[in-house]
């Protein structure tokens, strides 16, 4: 079952480039997005102003990536929310928002409830769910079935990345119907996208390097994450990733926000994981990894082919093929599930079965 694997987990995370191939591929005609044998017909769009996206834990990370898409190249605003907050709230949506649903499981139920109160709303109800017939797919209005397999560790992974591609083929369509995009910028978006398979397959190959991180993180009591951006939103992933199956704590701040207090907590070497992957804030990334490390931390750098090899900015780097920010993030997951992974494993925990967690979350 876990063909010759020694945990799902790693099986799921080596699985990806096959689980997106499946998402992303049925979906592309004449190398743009069509989402019309789904039954998602350009008209859903109409008079859609905003969207919101609802959903929890590492579903709710997914969401994230695809909200800094959706504004940064298409400028349309994305609410994130926790469904277990949005629930219990009065949200402000209506006819006029779009809100999708992530979640693999499709039962989770803070969830399923919110997407309830979604369309009590009046809410036109998307979701991106990957067990078939499950009951959020039941009760949406529209669904984009992501086509991971089976995910039976606990921990989260090839769910994870699914749900972006899902989330990127709905912003590329958007941007297309509504005229924000043209179709050559679509048909380039659509080319990266199906490129992400052999990024990833390229960084699969950095295994040996990742295990050396995990054996250096494996003895410290905290781990922090830092970036910037699309990279944020991967640290907040990545790190309870961590915490869920090596029980390692570990925080993820916004690299700026360091100097608002967390930087107290930096001492001497205690590791500091950061993701450096877009251009734009590069410099101010690698300006906070030099804050934390003349404070003594033990910095993983994660980034691109840039020639770091400067001991006075990390002590072990981590290269990711060179991608656009938005398209890397999918090489960039995988680093981080493999860090968690190996980290789980030097550690001789159950890494399918952490304690005090289920799969799927049904209860309140
Ligand atoms: O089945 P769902 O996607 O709705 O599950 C949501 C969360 O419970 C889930 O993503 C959880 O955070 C992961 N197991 C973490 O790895």
């Amino acid at each position: 079952q876990k063909g010759g694997y020694p945990h799902f987990m790693l099986k799921e995370i080596y699985e990806q480039p096959d689980a997106l191939d499946r998402t992303i591929r049925p979906r592309v005609s004449d190398g743009l997005p069509f989402l019309e044998e789904d039954g998602i017909s350009d008209s859903l769009f109409d008079g859609i102003k905003n969207i919101t996206v609802v959903a929890c834990g590492t579903a709710m990370h997914a969401g994230m990536v695809g909200k800094y898409v959706f504004e940064s190249k298409l400028r349309i605003p994305v609410n994130v929310e926790i469904a277990s907050e949005f629930r219990y709230k009065d949200p402000i949506i209506d006819k006029n928002t779009l809100t999708i649903v992530l979640s693999q499981s499709g039962e989770t139920i803070d969830t399923l409830e919110a997407l309830r109160l979604a369309k009590k709303k009046g809410s036109p109800v998307l979701s991106i769910v990957n067990v078939k017939g499950s009951t959020i797919a039941r009760e949406s209005d529209y669904v984009l079935y992501t086509h991971a397999g089976p995910e039976i560790a606990v921990a989260s992974t090839k769910a994870y990345t699914v749900q972006i591609s899902a989330m990127y083929l709905i912003a590329c369509r958007y941007g297309l119907v509504k005229g924000i995009i043209s179709e050559d910028e679509a048909r380039e978006f659509i080319k990266n996208l199906e490129n992400v398979r052999s990024i990833i397959e390229d960084t699969l190959k950095n295994a040996n390097t990742i295990k050396m991180v995990a054996n250096r993180i494996m003895i410290s009591p905290d781990v922090f994450y830092i970036g910037r951006g699309i990279d944020y939103t991967l640290c907040l992933e990545a790190s309870l990733k961590l915490k869920e199956i090596s029980y390692i704590h570990s925080e993820a701040y916004a690299a700026g926000e360091l100097k608002h207090g967390t930087i107290a907590l930096i001492s001497e070497n205690v590791p500091v994981i950061a993701i450096a992957t877009e251009k734009d804030v590069y410099s101010k990334v690698i300006s906070n990894v030099k804050e934390v490390k003349s404070r003594g931390a033990f910095v993983i750098l994660v980034s691109h082919d840039d020639d770091i090899n400067d001991t006075s900015v990390c002590d072990m780097q981590i290269k990711l093929p060179e991608a656009d920010s938005v398209f890397s993030v999918f090489a960039t997951a995988v680093v981080l599930q493999l860090i968690a992974y190996y980290t789980s494993d030097a550690k001789g925990l159950d890494v399918d079965k952490p304690r005090n967690l289920a799969k799927s979350v049904t209860v309140e």
